[in-house]
């Protein structure tokens, strides 16, 4: 079944519950109140009658009850408006008013009575007009016994209405109460209804917004009121549509760079691949004659695919460290003997490019890492150094502060402005796309790697960089705890 027929035949049925119950409960409540009002009255013109009718003689010492039956004549007329019946029994089935009677009274109310009980008895005329006629008509009334001092039962007084029965005087009631049920139920289905329709278009409303967002479309915001649960679903949607949105933002750079990166590998493969290939055909027709040619030749093959397998490995290791198989072994290491064997290494590079080093390195510098991630980091950072600063100085600084081991090297290159600066730990990012001819590598996956590696060492990097005045990396290794 759908939602809104579910929800509006709830909303229908404790209507519907609620006015039946109320109603029944109601309409007994009057029922009860006009049988007591009833028989209050009557009991009033039994009393009455009791003392202004009857009278107890005493002869011989027997009692003899005497009906002063025309003042009971005269009761009975003044009553005759309300069809009152007066009857007065002496025995259960002696009756002594009026004479013509045969009404008699059973055993078991004429011994409550002996026990000076009163006896109110219902009409139970609406049995009879339903046709179960399983016991003699009685109307409703009161049974009420005059005892003597003793308590002996002298006479009863039975003062009946036979104003046909109370059910006639309810109907109006029922009447009322069937109008009001009709209307409270017409009205009660307009308000569910509309109710409903409320709810299910709040509902809709989201089921909409669900298609629109597996349509690919994310451009959908549900305007909420804070004010129930259906807002609060609505309002984690929004957040969801949102965490899609960014995710599927991040997505897309992510596959921008990639393609990049494919274009750029493509590019950086193709030329020492035609490098190779042109010396190999080269060398298949022999047309390398001369011994010095020939191993200038292979020289220049083994530059070109010492490049083309740096390019391979360093993006194994990015992914390696981004997929968490990356497991660094840390020791105590002395920083400054490292950084010196490195700079020894890097020396030619850097007088080619017309820098000088200049260490600044105490002697003795802990730090504690594993030593190979920490050659890369190093090397790494003073390779940029030498790429990006020609005819200048790569400074290099180290220090302890507390536990920690601080590192700083500082170049007198290009530079970076402040959003280029922002994008250098990105994979596949270079400053300059332009620079196609490749130095030392340059697929702009160096930094990347370095901070992957300084994020699983938990050390912090700090870079502060001016156009055309240099660069400075300063990195912060924490001490062992
Ligand atoms: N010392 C520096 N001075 C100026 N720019 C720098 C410096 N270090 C890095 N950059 C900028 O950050 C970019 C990213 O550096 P990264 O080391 O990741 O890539 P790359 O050096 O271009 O290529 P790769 O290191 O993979 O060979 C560089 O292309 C450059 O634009
Ligand atoms: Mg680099």
């Amino acid at each position: 079944m759908r939602m809104f027929y579910q929800q509006f035949l709830s909303f229908f049925l404790i209507i519907a519950i609620t006015l039946l119950i109320l109603g029944v409960t109601f309409l007994g409540l009057s029922r009860s109140m006009f049988y007591q009002d009833t028989w209050d009255l009557l009991e009033d013109y039994a009393y009455v009658v009791r003392t202004q009718a009857i009278d107890v003689k005493k002869s011989n010492g027997t009692t003899k009850i005497v009906v002063d039956k025309k003042r009971l004549n005269i009761v009975e007329e003044m009553l005759s408006s309300r069809h009152i019946k007066i009857r007065i029994y002496t025995g259960k089935d002696k009756i002594l008013y009026p004479s013509k009677s045969k009404q008699i009274i059973n055993k078991k109310r004429w011994n409550e009575l002996k026990a000076g009980q009163s006896i109110r008895v219902k009409s139970n005329s609406q049995r009879f007009r339903f046709k179960a006629v399983d016991s003699p008509k009685e109307t409703t009334s009161i049974y009420v016994p005059y005892l003597d001092i003793n308590g002996k039962l002298l006479a009863v007084v039975s003062v009946g209405t036979v104003m046909d029965n109370i059910e006639d005087n309810l109907t109006d009631i029922k009447r009322n109460l069937l109008y009001s049920f009709f209307t409270a139920v017409v009205l009660g289905t307009i308000a569910s209804f509309i109710l409903t329709r409320y709810f299910t278009n709040r509902i809709t409303r989201l089921q909409k917004a669900t298609r629109q967002v597996a349509d690919g479309d994310f451009d959908v915001h549900i305007t909420t009121g804070h004010r129930d649960e259906l807002d609060d679903l609505a309002e984690d949607f929004n957040l969801m549509i949102e965490a899609l949105k960014e995710s599927r933002i991040e997505f897309d750079r992510q596959e921008e760079r990639r393609r990049n990166f494919m274009t750029n590998a493509a590019h950086e493969m193709r030329t020492p691949l035609t490098t190779i290939k042109g010396i190999l055909e080269g060398m298949a027709y022999g047309l390398f004659e001369d011994e010095a040619e020939c191993k200038e030749s292979i020289d220049l093959m083994r530059k070109e695919t010492s490049r083309l397998i740096r390019l391979v490995n360093d993006n194994l290791d990015y992914e390696k460290s981004q997929a968490g198989e990356l497991v660094l072994q840390k020791e105590n290491l002395d920083a400054s003997s490292i950084i010196r064997d490195v700079l020894r290494q890097m020396n030619d590079m850097a007088q080619k490019e017309g820098d000088r080093f200049e260490n600044k390195l105490p002697p003795v510098l802990g730090v504690y890492a594993d030593h190979d991630r920490f050659i890369q980091i190093i090397t790494n950072i003073i390779k940029n150094a030498i790429q990006f600063t020609d005819n200048g100085v790569i400074t290099i600084r180290g220090k302890k502060a507390g536990n920690n081991t601080i590192i700083q090297i500082s170049d007198t290159g290009i530079g970076m402005t402040e959003s280029q600066m922002a994008k250098i730990w990105d994979r596949y990012y270079k400053a300059d796309q332009s620079r196609k001819v490749a130095k030392f590598g340059e697929s702009g996956i160096g930094l990347s790697i370095v901070y992957q590696l300084l994020k699983l060492h938990k050390a912090d990097v700090n870079v502060s960089s001016e156009p055309g005045v240099g660069t400075t990396f300063t990195l912060t290794f924490k001490g062992q705890e």
